[in-house]
């Protein structure tokens, strides 16, 4: 089953699950495309402050998110692709957590994701796309080739995050980020459109206590067997 010619390979879960990682890998390796569905909310989030367009203001925001001069740019093996807005690199700006918790407001709106929806689909081109977010499987890629619903307890998510922001020299303490890591869970879990849930069908995997490679090998062999049919 495929988007247009393209098999699609959707990966959805909470914050910090490990989709980002996972599906960089996955796309590298099977040489697909990449659709970080985040990180254009994100993006949104970021435009929406730099046009001083107001979080409730729904008909700017839906017309920003069809509009938006948006860009990812694959960096070097292993490292996150960047986020060009209108010209200019803001990936560190999009990967902060209170822009994480702006774009998880945003995404409660039906108008928002309407307009978001064919820019995303537009990513399934061929050879295949891997696309990770929270409504792959259920509404963007109703047909994917595979689904996989990404898990892990909120402790190892937030213990997760806390590692990448250390590394990033960002101080935050771990109850600071349990707390936010939830936070935005449970507005993405109870929205009343496209909510966080696992698709029909999807794979269900729990990564926790799991090392990266073998969740990938995990996904590898479920791909090898439904893109082969
Ligand atoms: O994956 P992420 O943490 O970068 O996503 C940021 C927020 O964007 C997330 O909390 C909810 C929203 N989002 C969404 O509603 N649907 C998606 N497919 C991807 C993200």
């Amino acid at each position: 089953m495929t988007a247009g010619d393209a098999p699609v390979i959707a990966l959805d879960g909470p914050s910090g699950a490990g989709k980002g990682t996972i599906s960089l890998i996955l796309a590298r390796t099977l040489g697909f495309h990449y659709l970080d569905s985040g990180a254009l909310y994100r993006s949104l989030a970021v435009a929406a402050a730099r046009h001083q367009v107001a979080g409730d203001n729904i008909e700017a925001l839906a017309v920003l998110a069809a509009h938006m001069d948006v860009a990812f740019a694959m960096a070097d093996q292993g490292a996150e692709p960047r986020v060009i807005l209108e010209g200019e690199d803001v990936t560190t700006q999009v990967r902060a957590e209170e822009t994480g918790v702006q774009a998880s407001r945003i995404a409660a709106l039906p108008e928002v994701r309407a307009a978001l929806l064919r820019r995303q689909r537009a990513f399934a081109r061929p050879p295949g796309l891997v696309a990770d977010g929270r409504d792959m499987g259920t509404v963007v890629f109703p047909d994917a080739a595979l689904k996989v619903f990404l898990t892990a307890s909120p402790e190892e998510r937030a213990r997760r995050r806390h590692n990448q922001l250390m590394g990033k020299g960002v101080a935050a303490t771990l109850a600071e980020l349990i707390e936010i890591v939830n936070e935005r869970d449970e507005r993405d879990r109870n929205r009343p459109v496209a909510p966080l849930r696992p698709a029909q069908g999807a794979m269900i995997l729990d990564s926790t206590g799991r090392t990266i490679d073998d969740v990938v090998a995990t996904i590898l062999a479920a791909a090898k067997q439904r893109l082969e049919r």
